[in-house]
């Protein structure tokens, strides 16, 4: 099924992105068309997330970076953000468990402040863990917005400047106040569900991604959807603004 697992040397090993990230979108139109409830197609879009997570990681990508939850989706009903909540709270549990036995980096992205507080002891043991090793690393953006990451960076930044911690800035010295600091842009972002908008999603750091949309509802996303948009991305021209050598 894979074209490129174990095909190091070969075609589609070359040109891998290192980084893809994906908006979790469609798990409410997949539930509807079942007649179940919204919150059964968030625990089916969690269990594709590890199916998914685990795809990239057997390709050799690096980074995956996947927006669960918005700083915006506080706005939907309770049930639903607790359900979401819940099942963040099911998989970080068993990401402690397994992932230093799977060799998975895990890293939450966003203001871990106004979450459960069962939530943030999670967050914190899945960072303790990530610390100790190298490989593969899943980043979930959890109470993310991307102006807000922007914003956040500015008033640090502004912090430092005062206190004679910081002197110049520059797109550099500015991207290590962002929650991705240390994690290298995404070269691929890929939004299921039908929609063509990014959602406040890495606004910062997707200035150069090459972007992929599709119809496919996330909790049916497959090894095989993942093939074809690096097929798609492997296409493209990337110039980061230069000219074609
Ligand atoms: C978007 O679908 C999905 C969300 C807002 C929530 C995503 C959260 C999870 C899959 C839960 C846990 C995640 C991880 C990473 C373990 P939607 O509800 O906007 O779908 P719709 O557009 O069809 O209504």
């Amino acid at each position: 099924m894979a074209l490129f697992k174990n095909d190091a040397a070969g075609e589609g090993a070359k040109n891998l992105p290192r980084h893809i990230a994906i908006i979790l979108d469609g798990n409410g139109r997949w539930a509807k068309k079942r007649g179940l409830p919204r919150t059964a197609g968030h625990a089916a879009g969690a269990e594709t997330f590890r199916r998914i997570a685990t795809y990239c990681k057997n390709l050799g990508i690096d980074y995956l970076t996947v927006y669960a939850f918005s700083t915006e989706n506080w706005k939907r009903p309770r049930e639903e953000v607790e359900a979401i909540m819940g099942l963040l709270g099911k998989y970080l549990r068993e990401a402690v468990e397994t992932m230093e036995r799977d060799h998975i980096r895990l890293k939450i992205l966003g203001d871990p402040s106004i979450l459960p507080e069962s939530l943030r002891g999670l967050i914190a043991e899945t960072a303790d863990i990530s610390a100790h090793y190298e490989g593969f690393q899943a980043n979930v953006c959890l109470n993310y917005g991307g102006r807000d990451e922007i914003v956040r960076a500015a008033r640090r930044f502004a912090e430092d400047y005062k206190a004679g911690r910081a002197s110049e800035l520059t797109e550099e010295s500015f991207s290590s106040y962002m929650f991705s600091a240390g994690i290298p842009d995404p070269d691929l972002i890929i939004r299921p569900g039908g929609e063509m908008r990014l959602s406040n999603f890495l606004m910062w750091e997707s200035a150069y991604s090459e972007l992929i949309f599709t119809d496919v509802l996330w909790p049916d996303f497959t090894g095989e959807d993942i093939d074809a948009a690096i097929a798609e991305y492997q296409r493209r021209d990337r110039r980061f603004g230069g000219i074609k050598k």
